[in-house]
């Protein structure tokens, strides 16, 4: 069903002390968030088991930021789906930017990720986004169809519903610029109907759309506001667990 998420992704932020403090804080004002709000937190890899043991008897969930896109074996370094599900994690972000920008990740590199991590039970939150220059040349609109065409379109229904989808446009992470929202919900109507064509009405009508970009308390009320914008996927307001928690409290 869609649902309302805050997802907050780490990224290659906190050690393992700084992480289960930040966890704890955010755990400390659980009371706060509102019933129908889905928390998630995605740590790096080797929080997550230590993170899962806190927050197991809360609302609260957790992801891991990636998987291999190889089941098991002499992958050094790499850290499977299967063990990522061991922890306790029950999402994990496939196919953000900064792995297609600095890790070379490919759409067919991500249609393994995703399809391993629905084989070991675990939610794909899928990303997709264009950069700038595909904004400035009117490309924005192709590059997201045919990220989601070469991913998750090749999805039976039944995987497809396990998915969340993130839009995150590349020129707005990290950089304090934000998508209007305007600009967004364009971008998640337009997904949507893809979704409505790619699969059925109902299938658009739950899969639930984060917005990832610049999110923060000042400007979530309005991003969240949108038809389509069911969350979202937050970066740098996520490591601070009043203005993490704050997010929750901003749906209409
Ligand atoms: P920021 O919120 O720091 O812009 O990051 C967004 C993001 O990449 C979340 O995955």
């Amino acid at each position: 069903m869609r649902q309302k998420i805050v997802a907050g992704n780490w990224k290659m932020n906190n050690d393992l002390n700084q992480g289960l403090e930040l966890a704890e804080a955010i755990i400390n004002l659980q009371h706060e968030i509102p019933e129908d709000v889905h928390v998630i937190m995605a740590p790096p890899f080797i929080h997550l088991a230590d993170i899962h043991r806190k927050v197991k008897d809360t609302r609260l969930k957790i992801s891991a930021q990636n998987c291999a896109e190889e089941e098991k074996g002499a992958f050094t370094g790499e850290v499977s789906a299967s063990m990522v599900r061991s922890t306790g994690s029950e999402y994990v972000i496939i196919g953000h930017s900064e792995r297609r920008a600095y890790y070379n990740e490919t759409d067919d590199v991500i249609l393994k990720k995703i399809n391993l991590a629905l084989k070991n039970d675990l939610y794909p939150i899928v990303c997709c986004g264009e950069k700038l220059e595909q904004r400035e040349n009117g490309q924005y609109f192709n590059v997201v169809r045919e990220q989601l065409e070469n991913t998750i379109f090749k999805l039976s229904s039944e995987e497809f519903s396990k998915v969340i989808l993130a839009y995150e446009p590349v020129w707005a992470i990290g950089t304090g610029k934000t998508a209007t929202p305007e600009e967004a919900q364009e971008m998640h109507q337009f997904i949507r109907k893809l979704v409505k064509d790619n699969f059925s009405d109902n299938a658009a009508e739950d899969t639930s759309i984060l917005y990832g970009g610049s999110c923060k308390p000042s400007n979530s009320t309005e991003l969240f506001k949108q038809d389509d914008i069911d969350g979202g996927l937050i970066g740098g307001a996520s490591l601070k667990s009043k203005d993490f928690v704050e997010l929750t409290k901003t749906f209409s």
